[in-house]
């Protein structure tokens, strides 16, 4: 019979862990965005269906939208924000490699693995995709954190990627977007500390999913705004009960932002389900960057930690409440603390060049783009059209080609 060794540690403890506690600080040491080659103004889109662009620019909370050109898609987003983010930090570290997409390229093989190549990664590392609709980048940087607390010289390089696309004409139209945000998850991070007390919600519902043969997602619009804000107030609960601080002690907010006015109504139901005065100025900032991009699925949360970090002057020693909602139905809740310096290597004005370099188009060609369909059985080239610095130069051998554009 074995005897009875130490009490066990808790398994949840408190996020502010007590002095005792040695685990190491663990969290986002640097990060970057990339966006696509074309945007839509969605004033453009309203006046096409005879809408007033007021139910977009107000009633969504969305001006424009990235659209991908026939040459990008998730990978080549995802390379250009992590070259941006390892011509900082350097690679020296990295063992793990995350990517996680709603709009996966292969039923198989992670999208990880063309970044990996294009970007020269070392052979050293493991890659792999992972996938829950808009949460999966919250499960690749909590995985990280996992990593790094086993290994503190590690680090992680965590991407979120994706297109969002909805059927022409439908009501879900008008929230497309895409984009990349790239995270280096390290222990004694720069920008923000990752808490450990973290809420949890799951529940089976058809709010929003992709059939493996749809090139768009479906989704039951009002099903899915309930079933954000249930997974939001049952994540919260599942975090108090975890030992998470109270809503006084959260100074900003981001959540996922599929249009920034959902961010709104997320806010205002947290409040009333709290019982706090919760205002818009919390988390108005973090909606600096989506507005402008669209639904980024999983990027969309990290986008908006971005605009904070980026756009706010006075965060640090700061709490950050972050909620992640991807449908299906997985919420995550949790927090992290803005580090002293996390000023120093602020990237607006990057952001702000790839928004502004994004070239408009018109919505004829747009409609033209969304309905296009890559043929399965012979070999694609596709024209040179991004002036990012990857490009999907096309399909050989149903295998998908990528390739460096020298820019
Ligand atoms: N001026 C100002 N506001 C106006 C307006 C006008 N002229 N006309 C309408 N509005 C307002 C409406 O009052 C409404 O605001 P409230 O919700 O605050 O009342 C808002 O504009 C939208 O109007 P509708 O509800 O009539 O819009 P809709 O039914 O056509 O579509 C939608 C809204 C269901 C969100 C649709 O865009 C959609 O299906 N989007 C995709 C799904 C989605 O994003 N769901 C969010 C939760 S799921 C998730 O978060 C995961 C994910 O990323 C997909």
């Amino acid at each position: 019979m074995t005897q009875p060794g130490p009490a066990p540690a808790p398994l949840h403890p408190h996020p502010t862990d007590s002095p005792e506690d040695s685990m190491q600080a663990i969290g986002i040491h640097d990060l970057a965005l990339a966006t696509a080659h074309h945007v839509l103004d969605l004033g453009d889109l309203a006046e096409s269906t005879g809408t007033d662009p007021n139910k977009y620019r107000i009633g969504l909370g969305q001006s424009l939208m990235s659209v991908p050109a026939p040459d990008e898609d998730i990978v080549t987003m995802a390379a250009t924000a992590a070259r941006t983010l390892l011509e900082r930090t350097g690679t020296e570290g990295i063992r793990t490699v995350l990517f996680a997409t709603e709009s996966g390229v292969d039923q198989s093989k992670s999208a990880g693995l063309f970044v990996h190549k294009l970007l020269d990664l070392p052979s050293t590392v493991r890659v792999l995709e992972v996938k829950q609709a808009c949460y999966g980048a919250t499960a690749a940087v909590q995985a990280a954190t996992g990593i790094i607390a086993r290994n503190p010289g590690e680090k992680v390089l965590v991407i979120a990627a994706d297109v969002a696309k909805y059927a022409l004409d439908s009501s879900g139209e008008p929230t497309q977007g895409a984009g990349a945000v790239a995270m280096l998850i390290a222990a004694d991070p720069d920008l923000l500390v990752i808490e450990r007390g973290s809420g949890l919600s799951s529940v089976d519902v058809d709010d929003f999913w992709r059939p493996n043969d749809s090139a768009v997602a479906l989704v039951d619009g009002a099903l899915s705004l309930t079933a954000y804000l249930d997974a939001l107030t049952s994540a919260w609960d599942d975090y108090r009960d975890q030992g998470g601080v109270a809503i006084e002690e959260i100074d900003r907010f981001t959540m996922h932002q599929p249009f920034t006015k959902m961010a709104r109504k997320a806010l205002k139901r947290l409040g009333q389900h709290t019982g706090a005065e919760l205002g818009d100025e919390l988390q108005e900032v973090s909606f600096t960057y989506n507005r402008d991009l669209g639904n980024t699925y999983t990027a969309s949360m990290w986008a908006g930690l971005a605009a904070l970090l980026d756009l706010e002057d006075d965060l640090a020693g700061r709490r950050i409440g972050l909620f992640s909602y991807g449908s299906g139905a997985t919420g995550e809740f949790f927090t992290g603390i803005v580090q002293p310096g996390y000023r120093s290597s602020r990237r607006a004005a990057q952001v702000q060049e790839a928004l502004e370099a994004r070239v408009p188009i018109a919505l004829p060609e747009y409609r033209e783009l969304h309905a296009r369909v890559l043929p399965s059985d012979t070999d694609v080239e596709t024209e040179r059209v991004t002036k990012a610095p990857y490009r999907f130069a096309g399909i050989r051998g149903r295998a998908r080609v990528y390739e460096a554009t020298g820019a």
